[in-house]
């Protein structure tokens, strides 16, 4: 595995302590071995020493000595270069035939492009020059390439990347990632909704009343400045995690779970997602950028105070919006997606609203005071399914109250679910492609947000910030369900379930 960007954060955070954790369940081949590429001018040895203390240092689970050094020591290389000029790549091809033959590492290469985007195109362009990607020579050894995000900015630039990356290589050899599709809870979607025979027929407008998804964090923007100024929440969060996890929702079931039989089915969904007209911006997207406040006890500065950020920023770092599905199952249901920074609570979570029973026969209960079934879909933390429903309370008296199901992975599966890149890592080196998004996948999400980007674009600067830290956003995102007679669920704290 080649890793381009090797010293950066992605690197020592998440990419080597999954592949650590993938070598310690034994899913690696034995001839595993690493390559770090960057600019800085390290030897394999130093490269080595440093990323094992860099890992240590910042990795969610502890790593130790003893087993990092049967799974690492003598694997992990080191290439110095400018990752823009040929010579890097020369001086890689070489190293790479080298560690092919000492360590027989079989000749399949997975290349994995950890750096700023800006660099997506030259690496692909210099990788295909030297020669390094060419599966041709010997169709026995794949050759791959792992794209992170963010996969352009807007739909004219994930196009003209698409456009540049397949002219080099085949679409069966790019990898471009979403991390939440490592998530566990998100992948168990699928298997809820297609390997139950109870859920898929009240999958629909007939019973269901609207869906909500909400993708909350309570980490600001930390040392990004520079990258989310720029961006924004809705190009960072939409187009790529909301939307795989709206896909996966809301998909028809695939013929089979081959990588191009889901993907289709993904598309499909996308393309049917109604395309909000400029005029309609305002009625159905809400925007909002933090104030300073407190989240999880601790004070935070507004973003136009936080490190890097222009104090006179207009980025958004909260997005809620209400798309419609023009298709038979989800016509007249609405879908409510947000996300956003510096909010009350850390959580990913899907809610189906059912509809309310059609009658009552019981008198004392008034239809008012009943609560719709509701399902939710813990993607994290806390990660579980929960459905609600009525139920008599003891006494002499038909009154109800609303109680739940509750199905809790960790305690009914006793394992810490794995960091997320693990299937990622894993699904690249086997060559299934299910879980990574396909490049009709990528234009179609650009394509959905598109009309946003662009109102918001030409408007006059707004008054932000116009929610407080710590808080679910700005009021205008309550109203967006108010308007409709509907409210968010606002997740409450996680139960403390027995282990
Ligand atoms: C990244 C975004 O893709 O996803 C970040 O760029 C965001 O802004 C992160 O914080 C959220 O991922 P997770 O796994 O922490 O929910």
């Amino acid at each position: 595995m080649v890793i381009f960007g090797a010293t950066g954060d992605l690197t020592k955070r998440l990419l080597v302590p999954a592949i650590y954790n993938l070598a310690q369940a034994k899913l690696l081949p034995e001839n595993f071995a690493i390559i770090g590429v960057a600019h800085r001018p390290y030897s394999s040895e130093e490269f080595a020493e440093k990323l094992k203390e860099d890992v240590k240092a910042t990795a969610a689970h502890p790593i130790d000595d003893e087993k990092w050094d049967q799974a690492f020591k003598g694997r992990i290389f080191y290439t110095s270069g400018d990752l823009d000029d040929s010579a890097t790549y020369a001086t890689l091809a070489t190293q790479l035939k080298q560690i092919d033959e000492e360590l027989g590492t079989a000749g399949n290469h997975l290349f994995y492009l950890a750096t700023p985007p800006t660099l997506f195109e030259p690496i692909v362009g210099h990788l295909a020059e030297a020669d390094l990607t060419d599966e041709s020579d010997s169709p026995a050894n794949w050759k791959r390439v792992v794209i992170e995000k963010p996969f352009g900015h807007d739909l004219d630039s994930a196009r003209a990347l698409n456009h540049v990356i397949t002219s080099k290589l085949d679409e069966s050899q790019i990898y471009r990632i979403d991390h939440y599709l490592g998530k566990q809870t998100v992948q168990n979607i699928m298997v809820f909704r297609f390997a139950n025979g109870i859920f898929e027929p009240i999958w629909n407008r007939r019973y269901i009343d609207n869906v909500q998804i909400t993708v909350a964090e309570t980490v600001g923007v930390e040392h990004r400045g520079p990258y989310y100024d720029r961006a924004g929440a809705l190009r960072d969060m939409l187009p790529n995690h909301l939307f795989q996890i709206l896909a996966l929702i809301a998909m028809e079931s695939p013929y089979s779970f081959e990588a191009d039989a889901v993907r289709d089915e993904k598309v499909k969904l996308l393309k049917a997602l109604r395309p909000i007209r400029a005029e309609e911006v305002f009625a159905n997207a809400v925007r909002g950028q933090y104030d300073s406040g407190v989240v999880d006890g601790e004070p935070v500065v507004a973003y136009r105070k936080a490190p890097r950020v222009p104090p006179d920023s207009n980025t958004e770092t909260f997005v809620a919006l209400k798309f419609a599905i023009d298709n038979w199952r989800w016509a007249d249901v609405p879908f409510y997606l947000r996300t956003g920074k510096s909010l009350a609570r850390h959580v990913s979570e899907v809610v189906i609203q059912f509809k309310q029973a059609p009658f009552l026969p019981f008198r004392e209960t008034a239809i008012q005071h009943l609560r719709p079934n509701s399902l939710v879909l813990r993607i994290q933390p806390d990660e579980g399914i929960a459905l609600t429903f009525e139920a008599k309370r003891p006494g002499i008296e038909v009154k109800t109250d609303t109680v739940e199901m509750d199905f809790c992975y960790a305690e009914y599966f006793q394992q810490t679910p794995f960091i997320g890149y693990e299937t990622l890592l894993f699904d690249c080196m086997r060559g299934d492609q299910t879980l990574f998004q396909r490049a009709d996948f990528v234009e179609a999400g650009w394509n959905a947000i598109t009309p946003i980007l662009d109102v918001w674009s030409n408007l006059p600067a707004r008054t932000f910030p116009n929610y407080t830290a710590g808080s679910w956003g700005p009021k205008e995102a309550d109203e967006l369900l108010a308007k409709d007679g509907r409210k968010w669920r606002n997740a409450p704290e996680p139960k403390q379930h027995q282990s």
